[in-house]
Parts: structure tokens; sequence; C-alpha cells
């Protein structure tokens, strides 16, 4: 279904043209002063220089085109050339029905649907996960279900790290300690030994080569080290999951970077016959630096001096596999900032050994840090890495405290409404900020009921659904707009779709939650304005009981393009 803008937009964009204007000249906004109308038309102003004219006389003219139609209540001419559109209140109403009635509830569908593979989440076998994985997790999951929402095909890859020198260290360590003996690998041990060997590591030479000996006896096929990584990652990959499933992080795949290597031999034979492959101290790599580059950027390395693989094989790999199994028109990183020389590398590794199509776009979206309120990076009380388990963990703890259910309410049912109060609050809180800035981890701020809080956007659907429930008919239909702040609720429902459509084109989940928060802000102006349950007339009451329902479904479709989980009652 059309957005309201693009509506607004032909019809001006046909007076512009009537005028003998640019027809893109006629483009629809929605007001960026809602207090003095609804939509704008700036292009009066944008036409002033072309056609060597004064903006307030284009304005005229288009006005004499528009005026008099029955959708606008009012196009008004604002100095120095704006026309200021307000719609009549029918028109809004019939839009908004018409959303209601949408499939997509006014989300406009592509035309020609794009296949976009999303990287994200990323953790590591072998180590916990921490709270960098939370934000690529958090906002991987919104990009995804927020394209997939406006109608593109959207694979999920978690992209799992159990590839390289972390499985060396922990293989070699174990083989110290236990030499054939292995006893049966815990998760605990798990989280133990990486640490411990990646310090060794540091301070031991012999034992840094062992390992890395160990990571390409790995990748070239070692029975027992096969064995032992296997298990390693089925334990890892268990616990992954059942962190990555309470935060709503649900993926198509879960490869690794492993699951890259059989398409390294077909990587060298095309990286070879395009003569890109150089050695250098005698490992295989890929020049990359190109005219212009601020800093020097190093070759990538394809192959080690011992033959393995690194990082950038892996990626550069995957960009293969990915072409030849689902052929994207996209590859979205949702990864952090640091890995930025990384898949610089990786990119233009990627182009120039022509790997994908020109059109396939190999985007990194890059976020910051998670840090404390101090600004510095997020840390447990006894200063060491914030595992993300714990942290939910006291989030929901949290939430738990502040639950107001009624009296002899379940305790299962309570720990499930905590447990969904505490990831909405850490999913909005991180994502109406957007992506590239650090996040700021404050935990009352994310469980502030008032403010752009998750609990505050729950709080409007958990009041909306009591006040559904306590009425014996569910109306849908708008019969006729009685105060303004109906009117102002309207308006916010109709401008859902281009919400979504912003937050796809910029790839930025923050405009869906700006978008999400102004409409529960509208709903809660309009519920402490207006009687509805206690409502007499029957027709006003049947209206308001109608924009209930709408606020629900468009609120509730908008949490879930975000992948944030609601509530009926808290
Ligand atoms: N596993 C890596 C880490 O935790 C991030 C992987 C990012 N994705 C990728 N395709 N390289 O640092």
């Amino acid at each position: 279904m059309k957005l309201l803008t693009e509506i607004l937009s032909d019809l001006f964009m046909d007076a512009f043209a009537a005028c003998g204007y640019e027809a893109s000249l006629g483009t629809v906004v929605a007001s960026a002063r809602p207090e003095l109308c609804q939509f704008q038309c700036n292009g009066a102003l944008a036409g002033a220089k072309q056609y060597k004219k004064s903006p307030m006389q284009i304005a005229n003219e288009v006005l004499q085109e528009v005026k008099g139609q029955d959708r606008f209540k009012a196009v008004e001419i604002a100095a120095p050339g704006f026309l200021n559109i307000t719609l009549t209140d029918d028109f809004l109403m019939q839009y908004v029905e018409e959303v209601y009635a949408d499939r997509h509830l006014g989300v406009p569908q592509a035309t020609t649907p794009k296949t976009i593979v999303l990287d994200y989440g990323n953790p590591n076998v072998a180590k916990p996960l921490h709270v960098g994985h939370l934000r690529s997790a958090v906002i991987g999951e919104a990009l995804k279900r927020i394209a997939s929402a406006v109608g593109h095909h959207t694979i999920g890859d978690v992209h799992l790290g159990d590839w390289g020198l972390p499985m060396g260290l922990v293989l070699a360590e174990l083989e110290e300690r236990y030499g054939n003996e292995l006893p049966t690998l815990t998760t605990e041990l798990l989280n133990e030994i990486y640490p411990f060997a990646s310090k060794k590591s540091k301070e031991n030479a012999e034992f840094l080569e062992k390992a890395r000996s160990m990571t390409a006896l790995l990748q070239k096929g070692d029975d027992t080290c096969r064995a032992t990584w296997k298990k390693m990652i089925a334990l890892s990959v268990a616990d992954i999951r059942a962190t990555f499933d309470r935060l709503g992080a649900t993926f198509d795949y879960w490869y690794g970077e492993s699951n890259s290597s059989p398409y390294v031999p077909e990587l060298l034979e095309i990286l070879k016959s395009k003569e890109l492959l150089t050695e250098s101290e005698g490992a295989q790599v890929v020049e990359v630096a190109m005219e212009g580059d601020k800093n020097p950027l190093p070759p990538t390395i394809i192959l080690k001096s011992n033959g393995s693989e690194g990082y950038a094989t892996t990626d550069v790999a995957t960009v293969l596999q990915r072409q030849k199994d689902f052929a994207p028109d996209a590859i979205w990183y949702v990864v952090d900032f640091r890995q930025n020389l990384h898949f610089t590398q990786v990119f233009r590794t990627a182009r120039r050994a022509g790997l994908v199509p020109e059109s396939t776009a190999l985007t990194h979206l890059c976020f910051g840090t998670v840090n404390g309120t101090d600004g510095k990076p997020f840390k447990t009380r006894d200063g060491g890495v914030m595992q993300l388990s714990e942290l939910l963990n006291a989030v929901v703890e949290r939430a738990y405290e502040k639950l107001r259910l009624p009296e002899g309410t379940a305790e299962a049912e309570k720990q499930k409404t905590a447990e969904a109060i505490g990831i909405a609050a850490i999913k909005f809180g991180d994502l109406i900020n957007h992506y590239s800035k650090d996040c700021i981890f404050d935990l009352e701020k994310f469980m502030a009921s008032e403010g752009k809080t998750g609990v505050y956007l729950l709080y409007v659907i958990a009041r909306i659904h009591s006040i559904l429930k306590k009425s014996e008919k569910i109306p849908t239909h708008l019969c006729h707009v009685y105060t303004e702040s109906e009117r102002e609720l309207l308006l916010r429902l109709a401008l859902s779709g281009g919400a979504f459509l912003a937050a796809y084109r910029e790839k930025s989940p923050n405009l869906l939650c700006e978008n999400a928060y102004q409409l529960a802000v509208a709903f809660s102006r309009f519920y402490h304005e207006n009687h509805i349950l206690s409502e007499e007339n029957e027709e006003k009451r049947a209206t308001r009981l109608a924009l209930c329902v709408i606020t629900k479904a468009i609120l509730q479709k908008q949490l879930d393009a975000l992948g944030i989980p609601t509530v009926e009652s808290m």
C-alpha cells in the first residue's frame, strides 16, 4: 500500500507539472512543525532559483492548482514559500482504516525484493558471550526484521568464530594439561581454559608456537584435533543459543568461519588466475592499498607462512560461499568499529577478485562499544569483562522488583513478564540511539517508566490491552474525529509505514524506535484527555476503542520489527 506522503506527493507533483515546473519539486514530507500543519511541500523554494521566480509566486500558482480538493482541510503558504498542508479528518480516518485492513499494516512492500545476508551475533566458540556480542545481536536482529518487514528476503548468519588461533590455544592447553586423557568437556572448563591459555601464550613463546601449529593441524583436518574441536563447538553453541534465544535473536544459519574452509582452494584458484596473489615473508597475500588512502593499508593475508588460514581468509572465502549459496544483493556485517580495517581489506580483496557482482553491496555497519555510566567500557563490579548472561540476569531482576502484577499472579507468569520487560528495556535502550554511537549502559535509565524507554512502550501496550479486555465490543471503524488528541493519534498511525521505510533505507532502527515512541506519546495524551470506556456517546466510544485497537496493532508491529518483546500486563 502507498504511503500517505506518496499519495500527497503524487498530487503536488501533478500540480507542479500542471504549472509548468519540474514534477519532482512536489515532494511532500511530514511536517517538521506539527503545531502549524501536518505535511509540508518545500518545492517552491527549491524551484525559485531554477525558474528565476520568487518562491511565493510559485507556491501561489501551485496552491491554485490543488485548492478545492476535498482531501485538504487547508493548504496555506508560509513565507518565504512553504506549502503547509493539513488533511481533512475524513481523509485521514479513511487512510488509517485502510492501513488497519492492509496485511502489512501500511508498510509498503518492495516491488523487487532484494536478498540481504546479515552477518551478526558473531560469538566465538570457547569464549563467553560478552556485551559487545549483545549489541551485534540486538542491532543485527532489528535490521533483519526491518528489511523483512518492507518485503526483502533476509538471511541471518551467526558466523561463529570457530577457526582461528583461539581454537589452537584451547587445543594446545588441553593437550598440555591432559595429554590424550581428555576429561569430559564442560562450559566451566572452556570458560576457564581460554583466558588462561591466551594469557599463557603472551608470556610463553613456545606455547604460542604450539597453539599455532595446533591451529594449522585442525585446519588440515587432523582427526584428534577435529574430534575435540567438534565437542567444543557443540558445547559452546548450546550455551550461546540459550542466550541468543533469550534475546530473541534467531538465525537462519549457524555457520562458522570454518564453513568457509572448503571454499579456500577455489578462492586460491581465482586469486591466482587473476594474478592477485603475491608472496610476502612466506605468506600469500593480496595487495589492497589504493591511491588516496589516508592510512597505509596492509595487504590481506590469505595463507600464513605455516599454511594456515587467518581471519581475513575466512571472511573472503565466506563471500565466495555466500555468493554461491545465496547470490545476495547485499551483505551487511554488523560488527563493532574496531574491525573497520579488517573489513576494508576483506571487501577490497573480494572486489579485486570479482567474487560478487559490482552491484552487490558489501557493508560494514560498525557500532560503538558498550560503556558504563562513567563512559568507560562496561565491566563487572570487580572489574572483569561482563558476561552477557550476567547482564541479562541483572536487568531481569530489576524488572522483577518493579512488577505491579495483580495479587495472586503465578510465579512463572511473574518471571516470564520480568524477562520480557528486562529484554525490552535493554534492546530499546540500545536501539533508540544510532548504532554508530557508543551505547551507555544505564540500567536505571533503561528501566524508567517514563521517557524514551522500552518499559514506557510496554506500559502503553499493556494499558491498551487492559482497556480492550474490559470492552464488550472491539470496533475497528472510525466514525468521526472529536478532539485534537484523537487527530494527533490518527496522524501518528498514518505515518508508521513511512518510519519502516526510512529505518530500512537508512539502515537505522533508531528511526523506528523514535516513531514508536512518538506514537506511544500520542496515545498517552489521547488516553488522558478522552473518556474511552466511560464515554456514553456510542459513536465516540466506538471510535476511541477503534483507535485503541489500531494503535495496539501498529505499536506491536513496530516493536516486533525491532525484535522487542511485549507483555499484556505488567
Ligand atoms: N567473531 C568475531 C569477534 O567476536 C566477529 C566476527 C564478525 N563477523 C565477520 N564476518 N568477521 O570479534
